[in-house]
């Protein structure tokens, strides 16, 4: 059954500045996500900004918001087709339990200067 649903935007122009700011990258972001800007450069604004709306969709989603969590432990990966799921470590894990949750769905988007997730959690128990 569906735990709990979030959504979020984020505006892309508010996150370029965060791109020269290592210690807020390291911060909010999984070590696997600030690759992204090893790899990309400054182009990886957008999936990074996507990346931070999922993040504050999953606090949606749990009904908690972010208050709870470290954000660098919730991480975005892509699969080989490049759907995006949710990876959860430590504080995140943690709280998708406590929610009931055994499964995160997620869907990214993003155009010029907006950036927006959605989250579905299900849970069996
Ligand atoms: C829940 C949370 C994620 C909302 O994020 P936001 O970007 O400030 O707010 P948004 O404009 O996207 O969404 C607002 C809506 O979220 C919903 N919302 C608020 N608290 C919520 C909660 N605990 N659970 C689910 N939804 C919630 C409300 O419907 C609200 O709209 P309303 O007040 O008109 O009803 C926020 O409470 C939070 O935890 N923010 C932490 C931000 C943070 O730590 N940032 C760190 C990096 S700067």
């Amino acid at each position: 059954m569906i735990r709990g649903i979030g959504i979020d935007v984020v505006q892309v122009s508010r996150m370029q500045s965060w791109l020269d700011r290592p210690e807020l990258l390291h911060r909010f972001f999984h070590p696997s996500e600030v690759e992204l800007v090893q790899r990309r450069g400054r182009a990886a604004v957008l999936s990074l900004s996507a990346r931070f709306a999922a993040k504050e969709a999953f606090g949606k989603a749990l009904g908690t918001g972010l208050r709870t969590l470290a954000l660098r432990e919730i991480c975005v990966t892509n699969d080989a087709l490049g759907k995006p799921e949710l990876l959860l470590e430590g504080s995140a894990l943690d709280a998708l339990k406590r929610a009931g949750g055994d499964r995160v769905f997620l869907s990214l988007t993003h155009e010029q200067d907006n950036a927006i997730a959605m989250i579905v959690i299900e849970g069996n128990g």
